[in-house]
């Protein structure tokens, strides 16, 4: 027998019942339902509409509900249509008519908005600490790697030395503002659809303000079709999620490319790698490759919410119950991604040495060839000129711009001298970066307290 059968009177057919049942995913929302249920129940008291006796029964069989989902006692083996009707059957069962009563003002539409509002919040909060991690140790080895030439990549073609510092600084402000954007997500879920009723608000007098303040929102959704519609907030998350991943992707593809023999810039440690059954010489980046194939997972998640949202008439429709799933999955594939990213990045082994060489070998210092003779007064396009078909000799005659003799160069433009060789060193090319936000170590050092400090504030 359904909590619904009213007007509804045959059993439903067993097919549509395991089609139609959300219990094998929402199940993980209980510790929301039943604290939003306990905030309900409290008001209901509190304005009179239930007595306080029944109240505290009802509090005593949600807490004993709670606990014994907790401790294994109570499993979801019935056949509740969803999370929600097994918590409030289970209610009845336990204490009776009191348990009848607290479904009063509300309606399972403004429950499940709330629900996973309160879910997702707890979800959003672990994600934020493993940013954090993640953050914090990228600051740190910024800091280490400061000094540690390496060449800068456009077209995965070397363009311009950089230091390894530098680059990884580059995620640190891609993931800040991934928890950025999560905070922010954050403080619109916190928003109270509950006290929205089925779609049309409810006679009773409620206190929406009440159940808010004891749930610790900030605001009352202002429309109660709104209220019971809007799952922009798991949307939201959902993009936000896309953004991490998308982030932990091209990290993970740097870092596949870094560890091949090609370019053998970092190694990996053997506990965050894996052999071939077949090439006893393979160590393989599979967590790596591992965290870029299931961005699309993400994405995935993500085009499903939109897809179920985009053609729903207001107010609920059993669609929106697709967003669950969904969203799990996103969050759940997010979460396990940091968990086994930050360790094995903080255990990589750096090579400066082949980061050095690659440096050394890519003409990386050919624009600084024609800033050379631009500071010097000559026009950059003609610099560039110059640069460029020095570059194009050496390829010719395998050499690079630094062991070029001077006489050679003074033939190209009389503006060449001694000091020219300093000015192409590498390490010269890198501290001279010092532009706000560049490569040079003491910028890094700078931009990686930086950071922390900003990743403190946040
Ligand atoms: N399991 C449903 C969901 O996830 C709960 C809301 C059901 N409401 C309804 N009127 N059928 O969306």
């Amino acid at each position: 027998m359904k909590l619904w059968q009213g007007r509804i009177q045959a059993d439903t057919d067993a097919q549509v019942n395991s089609f139609n049942t959300s219990l094998p995913f929402d199940q993980r929302m209980y510790s929301a339902d039943i604290t939003g249920s306990m905030a309900h129940a409290k008001m209901l008291a509190a304005q009179g509409i239930i007595t306080g006796e029944d109240a505290e029964s009802i509090l005593a069989g949600l807490t004993s509900i709670l606990k014994d989902i907790e401790t294994g006692v109570l499993t979801f083996d019935n056949d509740s249509e969803d999370i929600h009707m097994f918590v409030e059957e289970e209610l009845t069962k336990r204490i009776g008519d009191p348990g009848r009563r607290l479904h009063t003002a509300r309606s399972r539409n403004d429950q499940v908005a709330l629900d996973l509002r309160l879910y997702l919040l707890k979800e959003e909060e672990e994600l934020i600490a493993l940013l954090r991690q993640l953050i914090a140790l990228l600051a740190e080895m910024a800091e280490e790697h400061a000094e540690v030439v390496m060449p800068g990549y456009t077209h995965l073609q070397r363009a311009q030395p950089i230091t390894f510092g530098h680059h990884l600084l580059a995620y640190g402000e891609m993931f800040l503002r991934d928890l950025e954007r999560l905070q922010q997500c954050m403080a619109r879920t916190k928003v109270l659809p509950l006290g929205s009723g089925a779609l049309a608000g409810t006679t009773y007098p409620i206190d929406r303000h009440m159940v808010a303040e004891a749930l610790g929102f900030t605001a009352v959704s202002r429309n109660s079709l709104d209220g019971v519609s809007d799952r922009d907030f798991a949307i939201e998350l959902a993009a936000d999620l896309s953004l991490i991943s998308m982030h932990l992707s091209r990290f993970s593809e740097e870092i596949i490319l870094w560890c091949s023999w090609e370019f053998k810039f970092i190694e990996l440690d053997d506990a965050f790698s894996t052999g071939s059954s077949i090439m006893p010489q393979k160590k393989n980046p599979d967590v790596a490759e591992l965290v870029r194939g299931k961005t699309g997972r993400v994405y995935g998640d993500l085009m499903a919410l939109l897809t179920a949202l985009k053609g729903l008439p207001l107010a609920y429709n059993k669609d929106m119950q697709e967003d669950k799933e969904a969203i799990f999955d996103a969050v759940d594939t997010v979460k396990e991604c940091l968990k086994t990213f930050t360790p094995m990045l903080s255990t990589i082994r750096v090579l400066p040495g082949n980061m050095r060489k690659a440096a050394a070998k890519g003409f990386i210092n050919a624009t600084d060839l024609a800033d050379y003779l631009t500071k010097k007064g000559m026009p950059f396009r003609s610099a560039y000129k110059i640069s460029g078909s020095l570059v194009g000799w050496c390829i010719a005659h395998d050499t690079v711009l630094e062991d070029l003799p001077l006489d050679f160069l003074k033939e190209q433009s009389e503006l060449f001298e001694e000091d020219v060789y300093e000015a192409i060193s590498l390490e010269t090319c890198v501290k001279g970066r010092t532009s706000y936000g560049g490569p040079a170590p003491d910028q890094v050092k700078m931009q990686a307290a930086q950071l922390s400090d900003r990743l403190a504030d946040l």
